[in-house]
C-alpha cells in the first residue's frame, strides 16, 4: 500500500515536470531589440567623426579627439596614445605634443614622463561625434 503511494507520487511529479517544460517552450520570449536572437544587429555609423581639429569652446577645454581611438589601448601598463603624443615622439609622428600640464605631478613638479593624473587620456578627451545636440545649449565662453 505504501509502495503504491510512492509510485503514484513519482508519476504525478513526472507529469507536472513534462507539463512545465511544454509550457516553457510554448511561451515566446520578448526581445528588446525587436529581432531574433540569432540575427546580426548592425549599428549604423551615423555619428561619424569630423576628423579635423576643432577650435576650443573655452580656454581650459580638453580638445576633442579628431581621430578614431578604438584601437588604442590604455591600461595600467600600456598607453598607446603616447606612441604619437608624448613629447619624445610627437615631432616625428606629426602629432600635437602633450602640453606641459600633462607633465606636472600633483605637487607641481615637472616630470619627463606623463603624470599619473593624466595617464587615462579618455577621462578628459573624448572623440568628436557629428551628432545632433541632445539638448539646446546657449553656452558662451567668457572672453
Ligand atoms: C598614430 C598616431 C596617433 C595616436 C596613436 C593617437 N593620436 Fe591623437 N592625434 C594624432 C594626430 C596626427 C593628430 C592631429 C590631427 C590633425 O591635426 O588633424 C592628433 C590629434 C589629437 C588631439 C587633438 C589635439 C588638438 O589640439 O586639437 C587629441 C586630443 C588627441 N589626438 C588625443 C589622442 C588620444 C587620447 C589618443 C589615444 C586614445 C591618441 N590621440 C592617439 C595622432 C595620434
Ligand atoms: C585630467 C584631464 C586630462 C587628461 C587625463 C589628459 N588631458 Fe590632454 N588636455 C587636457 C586639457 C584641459 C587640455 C588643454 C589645456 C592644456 O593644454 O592643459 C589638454 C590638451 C591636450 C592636447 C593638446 C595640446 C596642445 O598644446 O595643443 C593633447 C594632444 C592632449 N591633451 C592629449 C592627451 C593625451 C594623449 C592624454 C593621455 C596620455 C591626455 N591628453 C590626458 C586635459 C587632460
Amino acid at each position: 500500500m505504501k509502495k503504491q503511494a510512492i509510485i503514484s507520487a513519482f508519476a504525478a511529479a513526472a507529469i507536472f515536470t513534462a507539463a512545465g517544460i511544454a509550457f516553457a517552450q510554448s511561451a515566446t520570449v520578448q526581445t528588446l531589440r525587436g529581432s531574433d536572437v540569432s540575427d546580426q544587429n548592425r549599428v549604423e555609423d551615423v555619428f561619424q567623426q569630423d576628423e579635423q581639429r576643432f577650435p576650443r569652446n573655452y580656454r581650459q577645454q580638453p580638445p576633442l579627439i579628431p581621430h578614431s581611438i578604438d584601437q588604442y589601448q590604455i591600461d595600467l601598463k600600456a598607453n598607446q596614445c603616447l606612441r604619437c603624443h608624448d613629447w619624445t615622439v610627437a615631432g616625428e609622428r606629426g602629432a600635437p605634443t602633450l602640453s606641459m600640464t600633462h607633465y606636472l605631478d600633483r605637487a607641481g613638479n615637472q616630470l619627463d614622463r606623463v603624470a599619473g593624473t593624466r595617464w587615462f587620456c579618455n577621462q578628459c578627451h573624448v572623440p568628436q561625434a557629428d551628432a545632433p545636440a541632445l539638448v539646446d545649449n546657449t553656452f558662451r565662453p567668457s572672453n
